[in-house]
């Protein structure tokens, strides 16, 4: 289904206005000025195709609200660490690091025994390489946005296993924070289930 790049930029806008959150403007402003609302979700692997990335940080968040009510329904004394606010700035902020990363490039592909050309993606990560989840925190941080420290740790973390390096300190933040904050475990779910259920089937 094609992507309504317009419709989706104005959701976005809508549902992290609601939040209430301070420097909401600046960071929508920010995002816009990079590319957010038009840029892929990747290279190749799930909505790689203009507007993918704000398409993805929806489906996200749609996915991460029904895990939250789920879970909330299996243990009520989640409910106020998993509180609306902080499930939708984590789920539409989570990928923030990839707004300018995609860069176009015209790559070769063969199709029917014919070799024919098509623009594809590239990543460029020269102009803040600072990592992933790590990048998007202080990406919102700079940009005056208020993050309680469990969105923080969700946003930081939500790569689990594919963000861990081989050092020790990595391993053991990683684990104390998915103690600490239930909201990451959502995170990482909503993440999954929209790349390899809303984004493949
Ligand atoms: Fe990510
Ligand atoms: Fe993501």
């Amino acid at each position: 289904m094609a992507i309504d790049v317009q419709a989706n930029k104005d959701r976005f806008c809508e549902i992290l206005r609601r939040t209430g959150r301070a420097g909401v403007e600046t960071v929508l402003a920010e995002l816009d000025q990079l590319g957010f609302f038009s840029a892929p979700a990747s290279t190749r692997f799930h909505l790689a195709e203009e507007g993918g990335l704000c398409q993805h940080s929806l489906n996200v968040y749609d996915e991460a609200m029904l895990v939250k009510v789920l879970q909330c329904r299996l243990r009520p004394n989640l409910e106020p660490k998993l509180d609306d606010v902080s499930v939708a700035v984590a789920a539409l902020l989570h990928d923030v690091c990839k707004a300018e990363v995609y860069k176009t490039e015209i790559k070769h592909r063969k199709v029917n025994g014919k070799w024919e050309d098509y623009l594809g993606y590239v990543p460029d990560y020269s102009a803040l390489p600072l990592g992933h989840g790590e990048k998007s925190v202080i990406r919102l941080l700079r940009w005056g946005f208020e993050l309680t420290d469990e969105e923080m740790m969700a946003i930081r973390w939500h790569m689990h296993a594919w963000s861990l390096s081989d050092s020790p300190e990595d391993g053991a933040n990683f684990n104390k924070a998915n103690e600490r904050c239930p909201l990451l475990a959502v995170l990482i779910a909503a993440d999954g289930l929209a790349a390899h259920i809303l984004e493949t089937h």
